[in-house]
Parts: C-alpha cells; structure tokens; sequence
C-alpha cells in the first residue's frame, strides 16, 4: 500500500496533488482543431441537442460535480437543465420523459441509488448518459452512450481528483452539444484554451499547501464551517463543506450567498470561521457586499478571491485572504475546489482523524 502512495502519507492527499495529470488525461486526444472531439457522444449529440431538458442525476460529490457543470450546460447549450439526487427522484417517482436527456454522474458506477435511478429514467424512455471514471461499470454498461473521465483510480474514500475531471467531462460534454451554435463560438474558443491552461493553474494553486496546513491549524478546535458561494461556485461551497464533514468529522455547511440573509446570517458571530468564495465572474460584486454584511456583524472571515484581489475583497485587512489564480469563470470551480480539498485532508490529519478510510463511510454506497 506504501508503493502505491509514493511519497505521500495518504491516498487522499496523494490524489489531490495528482490532479495537474489526472485532469490532462482526461482532456487527452479530446480537444481538436478548436472544438471537442468525445467519440462516446459522437452518435447522440443531435438527439441530445434536440430534447426538452438536460436532467443531472447523481448523489454525494458527483452531484456537487453537476451542479459545478449546470450553469455552463444551460449557457453553451440553451437546454434546460434540472438537478436530480438520485435517491430523491426515486423517493418522489419524479417526472422523466422521453424527450429527456438524463446524465448520470458516478465515479464508481456502482452507486446503488444513481443505478435505480437509471433504471427508473430507462423505463421511462429518456436518453441515458454516463459520466464515470470507471470502464466496464454496471453505469458504463447500462447507459445508452457517455463518456469516461479518465481520472484514473481513486483509492481515497474522499473524492477530490474524480471531482475536477467530472466537471472538465461536462464542460467538454457542453462544448460538444454547443458546436453548432455559431453565435458563441469566441466562447467556446476562450474555454478550451482555457481547458488548455487549467493543469497548470492547478500545479499553481496547490502551492497553497503549507497555507492551508496552517490555515487548518487555526480551525482545529472550531466546532463548525459554512462555506458561501454562489453562481459557478455554489457547488464548490457544497463540495468543500462535505470534504470538511465527511473527512474532518466536523460540522460544515455550504450555502447560496443569496441565501444569507434569508436566515443563516442569525448564526454570524465573532467565533464561527466562514468562508466565502469571492473569484472573479459576473457575481463578484454581489459577494463583496456580502463580505461588508458578514463583516458589519463582526464575522470570521477566510475569503477566496483571485490572486490580486485582496484590497477588492477586504479593503480593511480584517479577513484572511486566499488568493487562487483566475481561469475562465465557469472552469474557476476547478481552481477552487483544491484549496478546500488540501483545508480538508489538513483538518483531518491534525484532528487525528482516519483520512482515507472515514468512519461509518464506504468508497462507493452498493447497497440502498
Ligand atoms: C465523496 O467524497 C463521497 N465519498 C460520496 O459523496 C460519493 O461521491 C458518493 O457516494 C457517490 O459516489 P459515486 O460517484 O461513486 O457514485
């Protein structure tokens, strides 16, 4: 087991620093001439292109990964898109069409509720689609078409580098359905040459390592974290809050900045640590204005913003700061992910807690 590790203590941080080459992989011979090429797609975009909604369905991180992709899905392709955690649409018997394209998102491909869940959309006539990491999976095989993410194995129970090539799939799964679409073809230009440079963007926020090592220390006794997002990072703020939970043992929400004020901003105070997701994109100045509420009402604040920003996001110098680099809005939820994947893994370990094999939890959930 040491072997396979290499040099890293753990499978779960081992797995974080993989991600500058699992994510090439899973670009690898799929961006050509300008466009996106995924063969596993090939034969089904014209239906896809036609149908009535995009429905995502998945469970735990894989669905935090769709939600990463909706907002891109709905832009580049103009399909409605719906989210579905599998066991949910299983417990309402919700609506699934024929006209509909149901994506399935799974890493292992052996989730049981996401697996029920395609039976259900099968019988229901839609068109399946898999979004897996793994070859030969009861996913891969009973869907109609899809595409691997190529991440390669993931051994931690704490999925990190599955969820960043998940969302690289979509965005590609996006591109491809939005090819024909000539009015945003600058668009999709500038996100794959943003895809292009994200491996190295990644090499370059891990950096971050010993800063959230540290970060991690000052956290250590806290008895929770809320993590706000919004926009492209709503689901990064769910994503770092279930590493957080389902690794540190500790107490973590994510939450819709928008929301905050309809609510959770009872709980600000001068001792619980709240991390907003304040990058660069179309919502930045919605989130600094919640950083001014938060800290009007004395919140601990740790903001992440893009690198340069951290007069534009605390003019005052009374929150930390982590500055991540900027990539293209709708890929940024890759960036950000990572810093709250190392807090994590960082929390975890200096807490004394078993990070690759967390308690009560299984790598992947086969049974209902
Ligand atoms: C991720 O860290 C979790 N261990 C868990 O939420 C997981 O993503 C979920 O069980 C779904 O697994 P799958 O991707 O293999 O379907």
């Amino acid at each position: 087991e040491q072997i396979k590790k290499g040099s890293y203590d753990h499978f779960m941080q081992k797995e974080i620093h993989e991600q500058p080459h699992s994510l090439t992989t899973t670009m690898r011979g799929r961006l050509k001439d300008g466009g996106v090429l995924l063969g596993g797609l090939k034969e089904h975009l014209k239906t896809i292109r036609r149908c009535r909604r995009v429905v995502f369905i998945g469970c735990g991180t894989s669905y935090n990964a769709a939600l990463a992709a909706r907002p891109f899905v709905e832009e580049l392709t103009g399909i409605p898109v719906t989210m579905e955690v599998a066991s949910d649409l299983l417990d309402r018997q919700g609506p699934i069409y024929r006209e509909d394209t149901a994506v399935f998102v799974s890493q292992s491909g052996e989730t049981a509720d996401t697996l029920l869940a395609l039976d259900y959309a099968l019988e229901n006539g839609a068109l399946c689609v898999g979004i897996t990491n793994t070859v030969g999976s009861t996913l891969s095989r009973k869907t109609h078409c899809g595409v691997h993410i190529n991440a390669g194995c993931e051994i931690g129970v704490a999925s990190t580098k599955a969820y960043t090539s998940q969302i690289v799939a979509m965005a590609m799964m996006a591109l491809a359905i939005g090819s024909d679409q000539i009015s945003s073809q600058g668009r999709r230009n500038a996100i794959i040459s943003g895809l292009t440079r994200l491996p190295s963007c990644v090499s370059e926020v891990l950096k971050l390592d010993a800063e959230m090592k540290e970060l991690a220390s000052s956290l250590i006794d806290s008895e929770s974290l809320l993590v706000f997002g919004r926009g492209y990072n709503y689901a990064t703020a769910l994503e770092g809050a279930l590493k957080v939970k389902e690794v540190a043992l500790m107490h973590s929400e994510g939450m819709l900045a928008g929301e905050m004020k309809h609510g959770p901003l009872a709980l600000v105070d001068e001792n619980l640590p709240i991390i907003v997701i304040a990058t660069r994109d179309a919502c930045f100045s919605k989130q600094q204005s919640v950083i001014q509420q938060l800290l009007s009402r004395k919140g601990r604040l740790i903001v992440m913003c893009s690198k340069g920003d951290a007069s534009a996001v605390c003019p005052n110098g009374s929150c930390r700061v982590i500055e991540v680099p900027g990539v293209a809005d709708c890929l940024q939820p890759v960036i950000n992910i990572i810093p709250l994947q190392l807090l994590a893994y960082h929390l975890t370990v200096l807490r004394g807690f078993d990070v690759d094999q967390p308690r009560n939890l299984a790598k992947s959930v086969t049974t209902q």
